[in-house]
């Protein structure tokens, strides 16, 4: 379904990719590993259009996307759930949740796929008139989902959505995004820092390190692996502002 073959990508000077390869077939939920700036989310901004391979190329159902703007890889079927899930603050849950489907026209759709997200996340229906900042860390990244499943992508990328979030909500997260695969058969390209969880939900993980994939395989494999289990199970968890302002509520 998605294909990157050797992909090299900079920011100015700062090079972030180096040549990076791998694949994620149609209904796989495939995880990205990596420690801090190895490129992770740089991957996921080049296959929604953010940012433009300098060498290199990024197929979508046999067809390359690399050139093309981050709107018509929308429109393809490409969503993509931010780090740091940018929900606006100043608009309600249902205002944010519309503004994933602004591509769309059918407003008949629309509206079913909103009832759709109110039921997968009942946290969301009781707050569809609760501004932005009013919410959790955890209801915030709920909404980003949701609002990203609004396009009704068929392949959805996914940048470290348990960051910051309780354990007991990295949980939910991570049934959530299990639950989106199986029940809407939407494909999901997965970064994490917490490998454990991303692997036990994956088919299949990579691993990059600066800018290169390392490692990759079934995900019980990688699991098994012994440098896996060394740089990335041992607890090792990102150190920058990770802080739910809302906690539970
Ligand atoms: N906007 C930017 N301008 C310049 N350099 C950048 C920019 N974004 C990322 N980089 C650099 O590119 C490299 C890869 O960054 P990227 O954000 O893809 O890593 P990451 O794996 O997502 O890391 P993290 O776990 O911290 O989110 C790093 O060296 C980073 O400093
Ligand atoms: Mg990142």
């Amino acid at each position: 379904m998605l294909e990157l073959r050797e992909v090299h990508a900079a920011y100015g000077h700062v090079t972030a990719l180096r040549g990076v390869s791998l694949e994620v077939r149609a209904g796989e939920i495939v995880a990205l590993l990596g420690a801090n700036g190895a490129g992770k989310s740089t991957t996921l901004r080049l296959v929604s259009g953010l940012v433009h391979p300098a060498q290199g190329a990024v197929t979508f159902e046999g067809r390359p996307i690399h050139r093309l703007p981050p709107e018509a890889i929308i429109r393809l079927g490409i969503a993509h759930v931010p780090e740091g899930r940018r929900v606006f603050p100043g608009l309600t849950v249902r205002e944010n949740m519309r503004l994933g489907a602004v591509i769309r026209r059918d407003a008949i759709g629309i509206a079913a796929d909103m009832d759709r997200m109110l039921a997968l996340f009942p946290d969301l229906r009781r707050l569809e008139r609760a501004l932005g900042w009013t919410l959790s860390g955890g209801q915030q990244q709920m909404l980003a989902i949701a609002r990203g499943l609004m396009a009704r992508p068929r392949l959805l990328l996914m940048d470290e959505p348990s960051l910051g979030l309780a354990p007991i909500l990295v949980q939910s997260v991570f049934r959530t995004v299990e639950q989106i695969n199986r029940e809407f058969g939407t494909t999901v390209l997965l970064v994490e820092q917490n490998a454990s969880m991303a692997l036990g939900i994956a088919a299949r993980g990579y691993v990059l390190e600066t800018g290169r994939v390392v490692l990759a395989g079934a995900a019980g494999e990688l699991l098994r692996d012994p440098e896996v289990r060394e740089a990335y199970l041992g607890g090792r968890r990102k150190e920058r502002g990770a802080v739910d302002r809302n906690p539970a509520r």
